[in-house]
């Protein structure tokens, strides 16, 4: 099964692209489900029907799915938060406010991408498409049971029998609930399925592919995610250069905008050297239905194959040497300044600017000591080697 990705900037053309390469994958006899996380849904929109919080069919193996975020989070998120409406009730906060307050930012994105497990786990489809949030938060924030690995196997479990040993004492003392078991399933159960997300998503049936309009604002945008995409783990594998203004004769201003999209589109190109890169030309109307949306696709892949697993190595790579290894995470247009890099125990701290990934070292790693770092040609290289006893 292959998962495709479409992630960028608001408003370039994200759920246009997404539904229109599932339109063509359905057309070309694949089981295609095309989701959207995003909580702007325009699928229903692009398509021209409406869609469902469930698998909607709108063609001939094509389905169509605007994950209701809040029924997600909901369902996840229940035990846990009806726990923290316990405790603020208790401490006198207003039920409506408490309700508020346990909504956590951003999260519920996140939690949309739990219906892609469930979804990917199904065995339905041959072809997931997802139409992603703009940037690359969201999938940033998937990276954060990577994160809390340590805490999850070391400490979570000893608080949980603390607390489970000390509840009536704690209860009585702290004057507010403990929680209950059923708490801490709900955490761990939440941190193994976004773990799953992330695996899944960083996997090598996985792409992200970057929607982008040829401006230069835009195109800022576009490389700073696929750094961010990069250090998170995520696989990059193309660029869609979106509403291209056809070259034929026109007036000076169209004729302006050419000329503008074109230098940017030679910037696209060597910034994304390497990466498949797809060109869709601004239509005279908005492309709506199945079968507008087809074209277009058709017209953007140019009879390169939409589903083409992605080639070379992946972001993260670890090479053995004589008495070691070298680890390179990619890190597109780092330079070395921008890196910061630390080892805490098992894990290494990846700092580019304000993002931050704690990566677990393979276990093969874990015993070597670093040796030495440097940023190469848009990777970041760490030497390790063995310890010596
Ligand atoms: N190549 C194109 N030609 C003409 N209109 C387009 C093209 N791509 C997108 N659009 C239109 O632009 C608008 C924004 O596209 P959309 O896919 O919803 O963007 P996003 O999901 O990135 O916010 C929609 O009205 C869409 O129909
Ligand atoms: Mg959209």
């Amino acid at each position: 099964m292959r998962i495709l990705l479409f992630t960028g900037k608001g408003g370039v053309g994200k759920s246009t692209v997404a539904a229109g390469t599932a339109a063509l994958a359905a057309s070309r006899g694949l089981r295609t489900l095309v989701l959207s996380t995003d909580a702007a849904h325009s699928l229903a929109d692009a398509f021209g029907t409406p869609v469902g919080p469930d698998p909607t069919e709108v063609g001939e193996r094509l389905f169509v799915q605007q994950v209701d975020a809040q029924r997600r989070f909901e369902q996840s998120w229940a035990d846990i938060q009806g726990y923290l409406l316990q405790v603020l009730d208790v401490v006198g906060v207003d039920p409506v406010a408490a309700e508020e307050l346990t909504v956590i930012p951003g999260a519920e994105e996140v939690l949309a991408l739990l219906e892609l497990r469930l979804q990917a786990l199904s065995g339905a489809w041959d072809v997931i498409v997802v139409d992603c949030a703009p940037t690359a938060e969201t999938l940033r924030l998937l990276a954060l049971p990577e994160a809390l690995g340590w805490y999850m196997q070391r400490v979570f479990p000893f608080e949980r029998r603390v607390v489970k040993a000390l509840k009536p004492v704690l209860s009585r003392a702290a004057g507010v609930p403990m929680p209950e078991d059923t708490v801490f399933d709900a955490v761990e159960r939440l941190h193994a399925e976004l773990d799953e997300v992330h695996k899944l998503l960083s996997g090598d049936d996985a792409s992200v592919r970057l929607v982008m309009t040829p401006e230069s604002v835009v195109l800022a945008e576009a490389r700073r995610s696929f750094t961010t995409l990069s250090l998170f783990g995520y696989r990059v594998d193309g660029v869609v250069a979106n509403r291209i203004f056809p070259e034929d004769a026109g007036d000076a201003w169209r004729a302006g905008w050419v000329a503008a999209q074109g230098k940017v589109l030679g910037e696209v190109e060597e910034s994304f050297a390497g990466l498949s890169l797809w060109r869709s030309i601004y239509r005279p109307g908005e492309p709506v239905g199945a079968d507008a949306l087809r074209a277009l696709a058709e017209e953007v892949y140019a009879g390169s194959d939409p589903l083409a697993p992605a080639t070379g190595p992946g972001p993260l790579q670890v090479q053995r040497t004589p008495g070691g290894a070298v680890l390179s995470l990619a890190l597109p247009f780092v330079t070395k300044g921008e890196v910061h890099l630390a080892r805490h125990g098992d894990e290494l701290v990846v700092t580019v600017g304000s993002y931050r990934r704690l990566l677990s070292l393979p276990t093969g790693l874990a015993r070597h000591d670093v040796k030495g770092a440097r940023v190469e040609r848009g990777a970041l290289q760490v030497r390790f080697e063995e310890r010596t006893p």
